[in-house]
């Protein structure tokens, strides 16, 4: 395996067949005989079979999605098969009581073809509602349509999805509501007993699959997000006083690569937790990078330096049953709807790059599963 990097490299573009490898693949690496030892490492699924950690990742659902490429690669690499938007409402249930399962059953047949299952994300949300669940007006008319959504989807994919996000995001201290609750159509619409009621309707819709509390944006020494480890703490103790069926605490791990974490807190935190009796999933981490400098390659080391630096404090508290990236190639990422680069370059927040090659997170990734 002990060859000059230059030797590798033209060597590694013939084996691998990859004709398609762009120049700036090749002045990119700095170092081709670590990349070509990386690709030819067992995928992440096949290491996560000797842990307990399932790896997974989003994307969009096989129907809606041409790259052949990224498909391959997403049954190489991930046990579970997390859909980036076609079980959100607004696709699932476009008009009362119509309902469209077109995304989702792909997902399904796909998962099905390549041993891999569904995550459910997500039942109830306040973004990605069709208009009319945003224009209902009264407490019955939002228990009728809550009722009926999740008793339906939780209803079809029974044994088909590995775990559902339930409810999603359901505080933001900014919006200034009591407990820190988010301002959502169901918030106003039924108070804080929304929450509760969807767990309520998804346990009753099927006893067996996992349920999860899903959240973002408790990882750092900031005020922010101080008061939403205060906040999303509070809510997950309230639900367990009161009985809810809530079994997991999903971590979005969308991290922000130029920020510090707390580690005291956030270790305090994971610990108050996991005493409820929540078992923690890892279920949308990325990195962004736009605040990073340096090369490409620097980025690349201080990416995976960060995730590391998160997955040691989470691991210490507990393993996560499932570890999903939110994404997998840097060619298809949600963060730049949102996020930029200073000097234009793109984002690289996921394992692999943009022409499918592992890169350092990728490795530290493979360390956990
Ligand atoms: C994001 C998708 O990736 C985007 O393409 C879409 O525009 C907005 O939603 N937290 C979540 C995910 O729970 O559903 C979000 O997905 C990203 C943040």
């Amino acid at each position: 395996m002990c060859q000059p990097a230059h030797h590798t490299t033209s060597r590694r573009r013939a084996v691998l067949g990859l004709a398609s490898i762009a120049a700036a693949t090749l002045t990119r690496t700095t170092s081709a005989q670590a990349d070509f030892a990386l690709e030819l490492r067992p995928p992440l699924r096949r290491q996560a079979a000797a842990s307990r950690v399932k790896y997974g990742c989003a994307g969009a659902a096989p129907l809606f999605l041409d790259d052949g490429i990224l498909l391959e690669k997403m049954a190489g690499e991930a046990d579970i098969f997390v859909p980036e938007a076609h079980l959100k409402w607004q696709f699932t249930e476009p008009a009362p009581n119509l309902f469209d399962f077109a995304g989702p059953d792909s997902i399904v047949d796909f998962s099905a073809r390549h041993d891999m299952i569904m995550h459910g994300h997500t039942l109830v949300w306040y973004a990605a509602n069709p208009d009319w669940v945003t224009r209902l007006a009264t407490a019955t008319a939002a228990r009728n349509a809550l009722e009926r959504h999740i008793g339906t989807l939780v209803e079809r994919y029974r044994g088909k999805v590995w775990a559902w996000d339930a409810v999603n995001e359901p505080i933001e201290p900014k919006d200034g509501l009591e407990a820190g609750y988010r301002s959502s159509i169901w918030q106003r619409l039924l108070g804080n007993e929304h929450v509760d009621l969807a767990f309520r309707l998804a346990r009753a819709a099927d006893p067996a699959t996992p349920l999860s509390l899903n959240e973002y944006g408790f990882e750092y020494s900031t005020a922010e997000s101080r008061n939403r480890r205060r906040d999303i703490l509070a809510l997950l103790q309230n639900l367990r006083d009161r009985n809810t069926p809530v079994d997991c605490f999903g971590l979005q791990s969308h991290l922000v690569g130029h920020q510090s974490f707390d580690h005291k807190e956030l270790t305090q935190f994971l610990r108050s937790v996991t005493a409820l009796g929540y078992r923690l999933m890892i279920t949308e981490l990325d990195v962004n990078d736009a605040q990073i400098p340096g090369t490409l390659a620097e980025r690349d080391q201080a990416v995976a330096r960060h995730v590391e630096e998160y997955l040691d404090i989470v691991c210490a508290v507990a393993e996560p049953a499932s570890m999903s990236t939110w994404g997998l190639s840097d060619r298809y990422t949600w963060l730049p709807q949102y996020f930029h680069r200073a000097d234009g370059k793109p984002l690289r927040p996921l394992p692999l790059d943009r022409d499918f090659n592992r890169k350092p997170m990728w490795e530290v990734l493979a360390k956990l599963v």
